[in-house]
């Protein structure tokens, strides 16, 4: 269930936005749900800090998703989310689609706080079960076009991730694509892609977003489960580190810029559509990076922001240094406004 405001005992701040009062939320700093990255310590952490933690169930059964959401539950009764990869890997897979009914059966029955779709919507189907057990629905579309139909689905809450952003990406870059889909809905909106710090927290919220969805930034911590060695591999990079390639699905994926992306470069017509090169390709190089730190051969999401992270940090002490700059930058700017 969604707490209320009184329910959190939330404190107050600048940067509390509506969607913060509704999901009980002291501040709109949203931790991805990344797959094999994002387990029940990370979202834990962001969550016990006033933000918005979330489990990345991709590649989890459904009795690891269980286990994961009492893991949290017993360290934190903060609100919380759980992603669930909607889309992935096929429409046209009845297994896969029995698999993920079966995910958001978990989630529905665990009434998580939220549930978080990527690669996809969630059926309205599973959308009005959700709705009765008053959890709120939160949809990861890329383009102001997906907004309407997300809309329509009954989702409570949109994610817009631009270019600049770990993971899957379309072509257009955050500072666009925020303000765009701003403009074509009435939900509201998470901004993600490219942020990393307070700067960039005041720069959504000036662009009319509720909060912003990192996942980057939140690799980098020392509660994430990703390997130490991918964690210091995107502290080493820079701005240009990362690369935009079908390797990893089939669909364009920003990663980390190794040999496997060089492989892939140089090699396209061996790409399989998605999701068969995800399966065959993305699965298992995912492991090696991810899991046993192959920074060489493995598929590693990261995204431009890499280039502005220079420290593996505790979550809970990011949330509150990114909340301090914020602070500062808006005090700043309501001094240069009341000297007009
Ligand atoms: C390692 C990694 C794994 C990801 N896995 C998922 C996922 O399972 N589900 C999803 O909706 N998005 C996933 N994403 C995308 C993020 O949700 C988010 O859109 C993106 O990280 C935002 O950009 P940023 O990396 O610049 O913060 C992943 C991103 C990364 C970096």
């Amino acid at each position: 269930m969604v707490a209320t405001a009184e329910q959190s005992g939330s404190k107050m701040s600048a940067l509390r936005t509506p969607l913060c009062e509704k999901l009980g939320i002291d501040y709109p700093i949203f931790q991805a749900g990344m797959g094999y990255v994002a387990r029940y310590e990370l979202a834990a952490a962001v969550s016990a800090a006033g933000g918005l933690g979330c489990i990345g169930s991709g590649y989890m059964t459904p009795d690891v998703l269980v286990e994961e959401i009492a893991k949290l539950r017993a360290i934190t009764d903060r609100p919380f989310g759980v992603n669930i990869l909607f889309g992935r890997p096929s429409q046209q897979d009845n297994k896969h689609d029995a698999h993920i009914e079966r995910m958001a059966q978990v989630a529905i029955d665990a009434e998580v706080p939220v549930i978080v779709s990527g690669l996809g919507s969630p059926s309205r189907e599973i959308v009005d079960k959700a709705h009765a057990k008053g959890i709120f629905v939160m949809s990861v579309i890329g383009a102001a076009r997906h907004a309407a139909k997300a809309a329509e689905g009954g989702v409570d809450g949109l994610i817009a991730s631009g270019q600049e952003g770990g993971g899957h990406v379309g072509k257009i870059g955050t500072a666009v694509l925020i303000p765009s889909i701003v403009d074509a809905t009435d939900l509201p909106l998470v901004a993600a892609g490219g942020f990393a710090d307070g700067r960039g927290l005041v720069m959504a919220l000036a662009m009319g977003a509720q909060g912003i969805w990192m996942g980057t930034r939140f690799i980098t911590t020392d509660e994430s489960y990703a390997h130490a060695n991918y964690k210091q591999k995107i502290v080493d990079i820079d701005i240009t580190g990362t690369t935009v390639s079908r390797g990893h699905s089939g669909k364009t994926c920003r990663l980390i810029e190794n040999d496997f992306t060089h492989y892939w470069d140089t090699n396209p017509e061996e790409i399989l559509p998605f999701p068969r090169q995800l399966k065959a390709v993305g699965e298992p190089a995912s492991i090696a990076g991810r899991e046993n730190g192959d920074m060489a051969n493995g598929s590693c999401p990261a995204g431009q922001t890499s280039g502005l992270i220079h420290q593996v940090k505790p979550a809970g002490q990011l949330v509150q240094d990114i909340v301090a700059e914020a602070h500062g930058i808006i005090g700043n700017l309501t001094t240069m406004a009341a000297q007009g």
